[in-house]
Formats: C-alpha cells, structure tokens, sequence
C-alpha cells in the first residue's frame, strides 16, 4: 500500500490534500451542536445529487409528460417513490440545515475577519441553492409549480424599462411553457449544481485557509506546541470525522422518520395543490412558495409597491453579504458580546420565523401590519448594527477556548 502512495503522490498530491484537509487539519476542541449542520449540508448535498442523478432516468422534461412521468416514477420505477421523497424531503432539509448553519455563524460571529471570504461564498451557496429550488420546483408540472413560477417570474416585470422583455428572456415564451420547463430543467440538473460543488470546494478551501472559528471565538492559532500545533486544536480526523457520524446518524433518523411518514409535512414540503397537473387556465385559490421562501415572500407582499417590494426582498438578502462589515464589535462569539447584540439577535430571528409564517398565509390587513413591523425590525438588525456593536461594553475573553 506505501508503494502505491508513494508512486500516486509522486505524481498527485494525495496523502498532501488528506493531511492539510484532514489529518493535519486542526479544529478547535470545543465544536459544539451548532458544528454539525457543515457536514450535514455535505451530506444533504449528496443526497440531493445521487437521487437527482436517478430521478432524471425516468423523468420527462415536457410540458405534455412531465407530471405523468412523476406519478409514473412514484408507482411504477422500483423504488422511484423513495428516490422522489428523498429528493423532495432532502430539499426542504437542506434549508433547514443550512439555516442553521447561517445562525451558527450569526451567534459565534464566524463571518467576522479573517473569515470573511468563507462567509461571501456561503452566501453566494444560499443564493445558488434558492434558485435550485425554485427551478426543480416547476419540473413536476403541478399547479403550484405552475403558479408559483408565474408570481415570481412576473415579479422582474416590475423592474422599470426591460422588466418586459427580461420576463420573457427567462421564460422564454410569452407564458410559461414547456420552453421554460426545458431550460429550467437544463439548469437545475446540470448548471446549478455544478456551480454550487464548486462554491462548496472554495467555501471549504477558505476555511481551512484561516481556520475554523469555535464557540468562544478565540484564535487557536495563538497557542502552539513545539511542532506548530494549536493547544487547543484537535485533528479533524479522526476526532472530528467520527463525532460528525454521531450527527449523521441523528439526522437520518429525523430525516427517513420524514420521508417515510410525512413526506408531504402537512402541505408544507409538497403543497397540496401540486398533486394536480398544471392548468394555465385556473388558478389556484392562494399561491404560497414553499416554507424556506417564505420569509423573503411576506417582505416582498408587505411593501404595497410592487418595485419597491422587489428591491425590499432583494436587499434582505443582499444585507447578508455586507454583514462582516457591519459588525463593529471587538469580539466575535455571542458568549461575549454585550447584551444589545444578545436581543437584536433574538427579534432578529423571531421577525425571520414570523414572516415565515405570514409568507404562508394568505393576507388579511392585520398580517400585513404585522410583516411591516418585522419587516422593519429585520432591517433594523443590520442597519443598526454598526452602532449597537460599538456602542454595548462587552465582556473579557479568554485567551484559550473553555472547554
Ligand atoms: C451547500 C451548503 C453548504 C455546505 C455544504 C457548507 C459546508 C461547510 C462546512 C463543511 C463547514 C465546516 C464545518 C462547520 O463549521 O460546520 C462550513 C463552515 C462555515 N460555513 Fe458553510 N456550508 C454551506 C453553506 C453555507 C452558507 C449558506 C453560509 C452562510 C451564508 C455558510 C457559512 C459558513 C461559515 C461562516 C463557516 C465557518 C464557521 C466557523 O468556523 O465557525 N455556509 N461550511
């Protein structure tokens, strides 16, 4: 076996990417619940790739076959139900994996220097994967897929001068059509996803790069021992491979106890009316995007002008980008920041669930009410945050991490 990887690594540097990735990668000991949704995400993207991978053998990118051949994968292709709620399921788990991956970085300032860059092509992941989302969301052709994509295509019909004619660009039709569900099938097999393992290869080298940060958002950098390793830093394999399999396990159990009970969550993963074919001519009675939109849907429908509604959901994600620059403050981890960045973190997470929720919902004048005020207070937690980072005292922090 040494021969052999002496004769490889003459000639490819493996044993050098296994050691600088993960034998000789060293991360902080104290990694605690929050450091697992990094390899889930890894996880979930497998997922999402192998099954894609075997629904598109049986799936028909048309507008004529394209619902068809889901029931058909659902009743007739050898496990083709499971390969579908694997995929369907894995969908909405990536989100919630992947939001609270984000929320680590919120709560131990991850995304503050020198981690800046690992941050930028996290969000630029978020922004790949919203738009795998929406994009495999029209292949099953059902009513929801349908409607769905006709409110948030229409939606760059507001931008003033092109919206028109960028409409029709995406569509590629002057309605959606079997066009649309081509290329969108076209991106959401094979562009997307070989964006998003790309992003996912530079977010990881950007890690390692710098480093992980830890719960107590200490540098372990600091501290070394004589052979230059961090006193406070573990080999990430094996400590860290086989604590992550603790993770994995967990989350399966959660995962397949989903997909094989409740693949459907309530309408909520699969919204009812997508079990219909889509008809151009009905709509459906309220058109609602799937949970993980929601959030940025309920700005969108709180600002009253349909441009300004744009560029309002536009900007709640466009303010994540600059976040490494609106924190001011001379700590990185919530344990030690002082107590109004403890509170914007929490009305910022309870505005995020509520619009959420009001994103789901149909519109009634007191909802509306209430998504403007969360609305406000979304924004206020960044546009704020320069100041109350500044301004709050926070408390000392140890020099090594504490356990
Ligand atoms: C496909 C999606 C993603 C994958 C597979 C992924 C993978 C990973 C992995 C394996 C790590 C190291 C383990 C860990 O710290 O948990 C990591 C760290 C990190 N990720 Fe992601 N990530 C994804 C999306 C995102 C997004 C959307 C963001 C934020 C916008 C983000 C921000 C970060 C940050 C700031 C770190 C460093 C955390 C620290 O050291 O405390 N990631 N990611």
């Amino acid at each position: 076996m040494s021969k052999f990887m002496e004769w490889v690594d003459a000639r490819f540097p493996a044993t050098k990417m296994w050691e600088d990735h993960l034998s000789k990668y060293y991360a902080p000991k104290n990694f605690n619940f929050f450091y697992f949704f990094g390899s889930l995400a890894l996880l979930v993207l497998v997922n999402q790739i192998v099954t894609g991978i075997w629904l598109t053998m049986s799936f028909e990118p048309s507008a004529e076959g394209a619902f068809a051949s889901v029931e058909y994968i659902m009743r007739d292709v050898e496990y083709g139900w499971i390969l579908r709620y694997l995929h369907s399921t894995g969908a909405s788990a990536f989100f919630v994996v992947v939001y609270l991956h984000m929320f680590r970085g919120l709560l131990y300032g991850s995304y503050q220097k020198p981690r800046e860059l690992v941050w930028i092509f996290g969000m630029l992941i978020y922004l790949v994967l919203m738009a795998e989302a929406f994009m495999g969301y029209l292949l099953p052709w059902g009513q929801m897929s349908y409607w769905g994509a006709q409110v948030i295509i229409s939606l760059f019909g507001a931008i003033p001068v092109i919206g028109d004619d960028l409409t029709q660009w995406i569509r590629g039709d002057y309605l959606i059509s079997g066009i649309t569900l081509n290329r969108f099938f076209a991106l959401h097999v094979i562009a997307l996803p070989i964006v998003l393992l790309g992003l996912v290869v530079l977010h990881i080298l950007a890690l390692h790069e710098v480093g992980s940060n830890n719960p107590d958002g200490v540098d372990i950098k600091k501290f070394k021992d004589e052979n230059g390793v961090p006193l406070d830093g573990i080999a990430f394999h094996p400590y860290y491979t086989v604590k992550d399999i603790v993770g994995v396990v967990v989350f399966l159990f959660v995962f397949c106890f989903v997909v094989f009970f409740f693949p459907e969550m309530g309408g909520y993963f699969l919204e009812k009316p997508n079990f219909e074919a889509a008809n151009p001519f009905k709509t459906p009675e309220h058109i609602a995007p799937v949970w993980y939109f929601t959030p940025f849907y309920a700005i969108l429908r709180a600002v009253p002008d349909k441009l300004l509604g744009v560029i309002a959901m536009g900007a709640a994600i466009a303010v994540l980008f600059v976040l490494p620059w609106l924190d001011r403050s001379p700590v990185k981890s919530m344990r030690y920041k002082g107590w109004m960045s403890k509170i914007w973190l929490v009305v910022f997470c309870i505005s995020f669930v509520i619009l959420g929720v009001l994103g789901v919902l149909a519109p009634t004048p007191g909802r509306t009410l209430l998504s403007q005020v969360c609305t406000f207070l979304y924004f206020a937690y960044f546009i704020l945050m320069p100041f109350y980072t500044r301004m709050e005292k926070t408390k000392p922090v140890p020099e090594r991490v504490t356990g």
